[in-house]
């Protein structure tokens, strides 16, 4: 059967758009998740610094220096070594997430099934259909935490690669250190392969707001396991399209192998621009302050629409329902529309979540000011 791509989820707010936007002062954008605040001043200046050098080619698997400061940031921030030669760069990590699948087929060609969480970054399944493998949700328990004993004994068999996210996009919920090593443990003892997309480790929060120490899938030990990294998030860097893909040492060299005949390059100034930021935490603690500091105004105004967080502390993503389960995701977004507010229903992110909406709040200071002041109208 010939593949027709899907509509692409955010092409599908249209309408919701239009609502809001007739709002006067205009919509406010808490559906993408796109970053708002500025870049550090450290990253401007590696960025601009490495311009004119930018004559040549750069390494596919990154420069020495990039790969350096992503093998030295996993050190500092999760406690786990892992060499400057097992870390591959990406052009962001979309890229890598639609295309790992592929690749690892190509190299385990008699596993088709790819595991992902039944709430999650919809491009785990898409990666799947890209590279004509069969996407299998695992579903997650109330608490957003994968249910992996659910899985078919007959899928598990068939599986190349399990998909994990922690701290999670839509949910906020993060696996504990010691669910995540199991998590990696069943995988292992299944013959499947891990990929971890921990693009989200620094905004890791306890249930009072404060950050707290995020969790790698590597403290399980790098053997069959890849974590993913973005610097989108983490340093307002999601327009340069910055990220690293770190763990077992044949993996990724086969990646970078694979990617270098692809022609899969971030550019030069980038890398410099990404190894600076990885050098540099102050600026995630003003990043981590902001989002939490938001969260705090925010949540009460949703509430008072109607709305109940239960999602996880984490991220800068609300993942909110109708109190009285009585409007699905749509219905819910079109209500907020009505007070400018333009977010992501919940069937974005699967079948298993028609009935949520996620609020990034990627919105900055004044924004979240205005939106309060309409949703308590
Ligand atoms: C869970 C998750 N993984 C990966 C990505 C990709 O981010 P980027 O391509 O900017 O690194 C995103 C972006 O929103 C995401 O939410």
């Amino acid at each position: 059967m010939a593949f027709v791509p899907p509509p692409y989820p955010h092409d599908r707010l249209g309408p919701v758009r239009a609502i809001a936007a007739a709002v006067p002062g205009g919509l406010l954008d808490a559906s993408v998740g796109t970053p708002v605040d500025p870049m550090p001043a450290v990253v401007l200046d590696a960025l601009s610094a490495a311009a004119a050098g930018a004559t040549g080619y750069p390494a596919t698997i990154g420069s020495v220096t990039f790969r350096e400061a992503a093998a030295n940031w996993i050190e500092r921030r999760f406690g786990c070594a892992v060499a400057p030669d097992d870390v591959v760069a990406c052009i962001g990590t979309k890229e890598l997430v639609a295309s790992l699948p592929r690749a690892l087929s190509l190299r385990s060609p008699s596993r088709d099934t790819i595991l992902y969480p039944a709430v999650a970054y919809p491009t785990y399944e898409m990666g799947a259909l890209l590279a004509g493998l069969r996407p299998v949700p695992v579903p997650v328990d109330d608490e957003g935490h994968l249910d992996l004993n659910q899985v078919a004994p007959g899928d598990a068999e068939r599986s190349l690669l399990l998909w994990l996210n922690d701290p999670s996009n839509p949910t906020g919920a993060v696996a504990s250190p010691k669910g995540m090593v199991q998590a990696v443990e069943w995988a292992r003892a299944r013959g499947i392969l891990v990929a971890s997309d921990e693009c989200y480790a620094e905004f890791t929060y306890d249930t009072d707001g404060r950050p707290a120490p995020p969790v790698t899938a590597l403290s399980a030990g790098s053997d069959g396991v890849l974590a993913v990294h973005s610097l989108s998030k983490r340093s307002n860097m999601a327009g340069l399209r910055a990220g690293f893909v770190a763990g077992d040492h044949d993996l990724v060299g086969y990646l970078g192998e694979v990617r270098k005949h692809g022609g899969l390059m971030m550019p030069a100034p980038v890398q410099a621009a990404a190894a600076a930021a990885l050098d540099d935490d102050a600026h995630v603690g003003e990043q981590q302050d902001r989002y939490a500091r938001r969260r705090a105004i925010a949540l009460p105004a949703l509430e008072s629409r109607g709305l109940v967080h239960d999602g996880g502390s984490s991220t800068f993503y609300l993942w909110l329902r109708d109190a009285e389960c009585a409007r699905d995701g749509w219905a819910i977004a079109e209500d907020l529309a009505t007070t400018g507010l333009v977010v992501a229903p919940g069937d974005f992110y699967g079948s298993a979540s028609t009935d949520h909406v996620r609020v990034a709040l990627t919105l900055t200071d004044e924004q979240i000011q205005l939106l309060c002041e309409r949703a308590n109208k």
